[in-house]
């Protein structure tokens, strides 16, 4: 078995092929003057297993494309089986036709992925995991509460956990077992589908002098978070933490959220972080996987 990270691996690779004792496949990779992505494995690869870790962010389309080039070379040179490591899988909330005529993202995503040839695809806390039915091989969609937890426990206080919305359900309900002493709450979100603006039903919950963990999957202009975090410091809440799995934070977004009352925030590194959020590294996570292929 070979490891190999593309430009969106954020690193991992290095890590991860120590960890489970691989070789570390390097490939080489550049740009054109006119932007088009290149790319060239320098070994063989025939007949190996090879795992290609690339999360799709920042600049998604850009990633994907990189990620073809690779998948496919791969085949085309002989690979027995190419397991993608997509620990940020981008275009996972257009998953539905929301308006008539729209693009349904994902599956446009999954099934070009089944067409080049992944035999395997292993992305963590896929926004919902019914979309993985786009993609026509083996999946596994990882879940990251463990590793909230790691960071969470003993930091907060019999905290109050929150859903900013219903997706976030299963989520809120998986951390309340594992923090002692903790309660969890679901809130509504609607969104305007023209114009992407949202607003929240919030049930009246008593978080005077307790800690709050708002949990969410993708923290992309911080807007939801923000809207919750004021409402729940207004409410009394002396501590507002938050903890995502794929922290985007476009423009503004970090500000924004630490001007609405957040103490602190907390994102799996499945993309590059900026300053001010606390890192939870996915390795154990994917060393886990790893070894539980059983790929030699
Ligand atoms: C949407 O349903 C997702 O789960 C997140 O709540 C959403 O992506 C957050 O977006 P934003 O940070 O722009 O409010």
């Amino acid at each position: 078995m070979l490891i190999t990270g593309l430009s969106g691996s954020n690193g991992l690779e290095v890590g991860l092929s120590r960890a489970v004792n691989k070789e570390l496949l390097p490939i080489e990779m550049k740009l054109f003057p006119d932007g088009e992505s290149y790319i060239r494995f320098v070994k063989d690869v025939r007949g190996e297993d090879l795992i290609i870790i690339q999360s799709l962010y920042p600049n998604q389309d850009k990633k994907f494309f990189e990620l073809l080039l690779a998948v496919d070379t791969a085949k085309d040179l002989g690979c027995r089986r190419v397991i993608t490591i997509i620990p940020y899988l981008a275009y996972t909330r257009q998953d539905k036709r929301f308006l008539d005529g729209e693009a349904v993202s994902i599956k446009t995503l999954l099934k070009t992925l089944s067409f080049i040839g992944v035999d395997y695809l292993i992305t963590i806390d896929i926004h919902k995991e019914e979309s993985l039915k786009f993609f026509n091989g083996n999946s596994m969609n990882l879940d990251p509460t463990k590793l909230y937890v790691s960071k969470l426990y003993g930091v907060v206080k019999n905290p109050v956990i929150v859903a900013p919305d219903q997706g976030a359900l299963d989520k809120v309900v998986k951390l309340s077992k594992l923090l002692p002493n903790s309660t969890y709450v679901v809130f509504k979100k609607f969104r305007d589908r023209v114009t992407g603006s949202i607003r929240h039903e919030f049930i009246d919950v008593d978080v005077l002098g307790r800690d709050v963990v708002i949990v969410d999957d993708i923290i992309s202009t911080g807007g939801t978070v923000a809207n919750i975090a004021s409402y729940l410091r207004g409410k009394g809440a002396s501590n507002v933490y938050v903890v995502c799995s794929h922290g985007l934070f476009v423009g503004e977004a970090l500000s924004k959220i630490y001007s609405s009352g957040v103490s602190r925030v907390y994102s799996l590194n499945t993309v590059p972080l900026p300053v001010g959020v606390e890192p939870i590294d996915i390795t154990p996570l994917l060393i886990d996987v790893i070894l539980s292929l059983n790929i030699t």
